[in-house]
């Protein structure tokens, strides 16, 4: 299973003083250096963390595979087909929210989503939606045209320890869905060190994608203790 970093958050802290440090670029390197699979970085339209030349940047580091988070705008549809990444994660974006706040509604997508899919996919590009694990928005997904689900991890992640088995429940059964749709299956949101196990065991997820608590635990860790802590926890429970 791969662990894909999203490095939104080093942005968001070099962006609170305006200047250059720390670099999401030398966040993404040490990341790689420290054993993650992947990048993940969200343009968001108002560039309030990642900026263009940060997407440029890690895109041009060699044999990095880079996962680029986007709404399906025309913009970021062509910043993608321009950059050409690894992997593109379709989310929902709306300019008040925080972060991401669930996945999208794909019964409201019509052809302008399966036709921005359908170019990302014609360039090479791996396409995954970010959807909740709801076996009608993954049947949808796959008709769409998308190769990959993102399950929304958000709600089993933030519910408390010991409410969180109906919301594992729905992610096992959505894990199951997407593999018997012939998708691959991604997660993603809110994952810490605890969460992270019930998703890591779930055999059918490939990818799992994690910003916020990774560079929150890099400030007492580092980023490769952050990192080498995740590992450990995803690996006991794939084990278990
Ligand atoms: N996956 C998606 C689709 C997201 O929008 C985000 C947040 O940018 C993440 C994963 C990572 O979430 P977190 O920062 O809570 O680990």
């Amino acid at each position: 299973m791969r662990l894909s970093v999203n490095v939104d958050h080093v942005a968001t802290l070099r962006n609170a003083r305006g200047g250059r440090f720390p670099c999401p670029v030398e966040a993404a390197r040490c990341c790689i250096g420290a054993g993650a699979d992947g990048i993940t970085v969200h343009l968001r339209e108002d560039r309030r963390h990642i900026r263009d030349e940060d997407v440029r940047r890690i895109r041009a580091e060699p044999g990095l595979r880079l996962n680029f988070e986007m709404a399906a705008t025309p913009e970021m549809v062509g910043i993608a087909l321009e950059l050409r990444p690894a992997a593109c994660c379709i989310v929902p974006e709306k300019r008040a929210e925080l972060t991401t706040e669930g996945g999208l509604d794909l019964r409201a997508a019509g052809a302008p989503l399966a036709e921005a899919i359908g170019r990302l996919a014609g360039a090479g590009i791996e396409v995954a939606v970010f959807v909740e694990p709801d076996p009608e928005q993954i049947a949808l997904a796959a008709a769409l045209g998308a190769q990959a689900v993102e399950l929304h991890t958000g709600t089993y992640a933030d519910a408390p320890e010991a409410a969180r088995g109906p919301h594992l429940a729905r992610l096992r059964a959505g894990a199951e869905a997407a593999s018997a749709q012939g998708l691959l299956c991604h997660a993603g949101h809110g994952l810490d060190e605890c969460s992270v196990g019930g998703i890591a065991a779930l055999p059918q997820i490939s990818e799992v994608s994690i910003g916020h608590f990774l560079i929150g635990s890099a400030v007492f860790h580092g980023l490769p203790g952050a990192i080498a802590r995740m590992r450990a926890a995803m690996q006991a429970a794939r084990a278990a």
